[in-house]
Parts: structure tokens; C-alpha cells; sequence
């Protein structure tokens, strides 16, 4: 708390033709012989950005250009968002605070590297295997891909478990062949899956049952029936896992996970015991809800179903996931805001914080552009 600040930058510059990120490996403190984007301190005299632009062309040779400034009035200027502020521990006595900023270069030049560095443009395989630190490679490999390669998966799976997952999935996509309009599909099957297990993997959960109901949690959700989508999508789920050849204890846990996974802390529904695996679901499912994902969701969603982007005589009532009339903003208010808190793992509380801050930030936005004004959460 009471260490000495030093502003400092870096900066993950994208060769967008080889799908790259340009790294240094460091010779200097702090991570001697780490593989680090470019970066260095903010001096005196330089706003963040220009010394991003400055470290970067004096550490590798490369340009990047960003509009470095922009005139509010005749004393005030604003200048890019870094994409993220992280505070580094440096050593007892100071901490870096550094402004990550994400860019990408105008037109390839020759790598220069300042003396006893080198220079490298990685891909996310090479990034896995050089020296770095973990969230400077997670934060890579997320710009790099938006999700994980199922490739990726096979060295947590066993062969066996590797394709019953596969066999499901293609029984799922022949089951889903029309798009959802609601947000539901296989899409955020696909998305939900790789949410689930990177959790299930941090958490030693097991990894088939994880897979399986998050690939067929929602299988039912734009059947039109009497009965709740988690009900029809658990009778639903059983088919195709039968069909697919999956076990029946299997097939009983993926169940389960399906019946319980719109469980909300927050609603009127009583708070029940759920295993490590059915909290992960309801983990991965809600992490699909917010963000920039949940977001364009909810405009999907509310759209699909011919609903207001705001009512302002809108009374918002205690969570009912059964309910599909709300405006877009109502559901914000209702839900998507609530999700960070209802998070069950820690790796998920994690993982959610930077989405809800992402909202959040979205709102404001659309609180001064349209004059919406929400209701006391934001
Ligand atoms: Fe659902
Ligand atoms: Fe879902």
C-alpha cells in the first residue's frame, strides 16, 4: 500500500498476418531472462502512450501508431485507454504501476534489438514455451485466440474421454443445425465448454462431466414447451449421450449439472448443495453472460423476443429466469449485474471481475450517449 509508485508501460504488438505477438527477452531487472512484451518506464516528460511508442521503436525497431492525442478543451487533453492498469510488485520497497496498451504494427520493419536482448515475434505455441510470467502469457494467448484449441485440451483428457466429448458434440451440432436467435447456441455451447474446463482443470474437477453438461446445458433452451429449458434439456442431454455411447454414472452426473444449473444465489429458489462440477457449469454458463460476450447476448436475447432496449416504467422485480419480458437494460439490472457475485469458484470470481468491470463501463457509455439512466446498481 505504502510502496513507491513508478508508471511504467508495455505493450503487446500484433503482427495481425502471422497471428504474432512481438516479445524481448530481458536482460535487466526485474525478470532477467523473461520473455516480456516491450515496455519500460513512463519518463518525465511523456504521457503513457508516448512511451509506449517510444519503448517499443527503441526496444525492437517497430512502429505503432495510435492518435496520441485528442483536444477537449484548450487545457485539457485525452489521450487512448490503456486496455488494462496493473499494479507489479517489484520488490519490497516499489511497485510498477503499468499500463498495458494493445497495438498493432502499421507495416513490418526489420527487428532491431538493443544491446544483449533479443527479439522475437512468438505465436501462442512459442509463447507457452518460453520463460514468462503467468499473466503475461494467459493475457497473450488470450489477444492470440479467443478461445483455447480443443487441441489444447487433449493433454488434460485422456484419448477416451477426448472423443466421447467429440462424438456428443457432433450429435449436438446435427441436434442444433438452426441458428439461435437467442443468444443460446452453439456458439455459447462452445463457449461454456471451454469456460468450464479451463476451470474444471484449475479446480481438479472431473473434466468429462464438466464437458458434457456444459456442451448440453442449454440443449432445449428454444424449445417452446410448457416446461422449464433445463428439464426438457436434461431428457434431451440423456438422448444424445446414449446415443453417443457415454456411461451410464456419467450420464447421471451430466444431469444433474443441467437440473441445477440456473440456480441463482440470488433468487427466490432455495439455496441446495451442488457438486464441484455443477458449480462449474453454473460458473462457465454465467461467464458467457457478461462481458463483451454477455452483452451482445442480451441485445440478442431481448431482440428475439421483442422487447424494449429500456422501459423506464420497467419495476424490476427479484430474478425469475423464467421471465423473458424485460427490457435490455431491465435485464442488466435484474441479472447480468448480479452474476459477478454469484460466482461459485475462485478462479471464476477471477476471471469475472474484469467482465463486470467491462460492463459496467459499457453503461456508462450508454448512460451519456442516450440518457438512460438505470437504477441505483451502476
Ligand atoms: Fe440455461
Ligand atoms: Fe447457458
Amino acid at each position: 500500500m505504502n510502496k513507491t509508485k513508478e508508471l511504467t508501460v508495455l505493450v503487446y504488438l500484433f503482427n495481425m498476418k502471422e497471428d504474432k505477438l512481438l516479445f524481448v527477452k530481458r536482460n535487466t531487472k526485474p525478470g532477467v531472462g523473461m520473455w516480456l512484451p516491450p515496455g519500460g518506464h513512463v519518463r518525465e516528460k511523456e504521457t503513457p502512450i508516448q512511451a509506449a511508442i517510444r519503448e517499443v521503436y527503441e526496444e525492437t525497431g517497430q512502429e505503432f501508431t495510435v492518435p496520441e492525442q485528442h483536444c477537449l478543451d484548450e487545457r485539457t487533453f485525452e489521450i487512448p485507454l490503456p486496455d488494462r492498469i496493473q499494479v507489479e510488485d517489484i520488490d519490497e520497497n516499489h511497485q510498477h504501476v503499468d499500463f498495458i496498451y494493445v497495438g498493432k504494427i502499421t507495416h513490418e520493419k526489420p527487428i532491431r534489438c538493443e544491446k544483449g536482448k533479443e527479439v522475437k515475434w512468438l505465436s501462442k505455441e512459442d509463447i507457452n514455451s518460453v520463460p514468462t510470467f503467468d499473466n503475461v502469457r494467459d493475457y497473450a494467448k488470450q489477444l492470440l485466440s479467443v478461445q483455447p484449441e480443443i487441441e489444447e485440451l487433449r493433454t488434460y483428457l485422456d484419448a477416451t474421454e477426448y472423443e466421447l466429448l467429440e462424438k456428443v458434440y457432433e450429435k449436438l451440432c446435427e441436434y442444433c443445425h438452426e441458428a439461435s436467435p437467442t443468444g443460446h447456441g452453439l456458439d455459447h455451447a462452445r463457449r461454456t465448454f471451454y469456460n468450464g474446463l479451463d476451470i474444471a482443470i484449475k479446480e481438479n474437477a472431473n473434466l468429462l462431466v464438466v464437458g458434457l453438461s456444459c456442451l448440453l446445458h442449454d440443449v432445449a433452451r428454444d424449445i417452446q414447451t410448457n416446461r422449464e429449458h433445463w428439464i426438457d434439456g436434461a431428457n434431451v442431454a440423456e438422448d444424445l449421450m446414449k446415443e453417443a455411447g457415454i456411461p451410464e454414472d456419467v450420464r447421471n452426473l451430466v444431469h444433474q449439472c443441467i437440473l441445477e444449473h440456473e440456480l441463482y444465489s440470488f433468487s427466490k429458489s432455495q439455496p441446495i448443495t451442488l457438486s464441484l462440477e455443477s458449480k462449474i457449469v453454473q460458473d462457465a454458463d454465467r461467464l458467457d453472460a457478461i462481458g463483451a460476450i454477455g452483452i451482445a447476448r442480451c441485445f440478442m436475447y431481448s431482440g428475439s423476443h421483442g422487447n424494449e432496449l429500456w422501459d423506464p416504467k420497467e419495476k424490476i422485480e427479484p430474478f425469475d429466469p423464467t421471465d423473458s419480458s424485460k427490457s435490455a437494460i431491465g435485464h442488466f439490472q435484474e441479472k447480468l449485474l448480479l452474476l459477478k457475485d454469484s460466482m461459485n469458484t475462485d478462479y471464476a470470481k477471477k476471471l469475472a471481475w474484469e467482465r463486470h468491470e467491462f460492463i459496467l463501463r459499457f453503461l456508462r457509455q450508454l448512460r451519456r450517449e442516450s440518457g438512460i439512466p438505470g437504477g441505483g446498481f451502476w
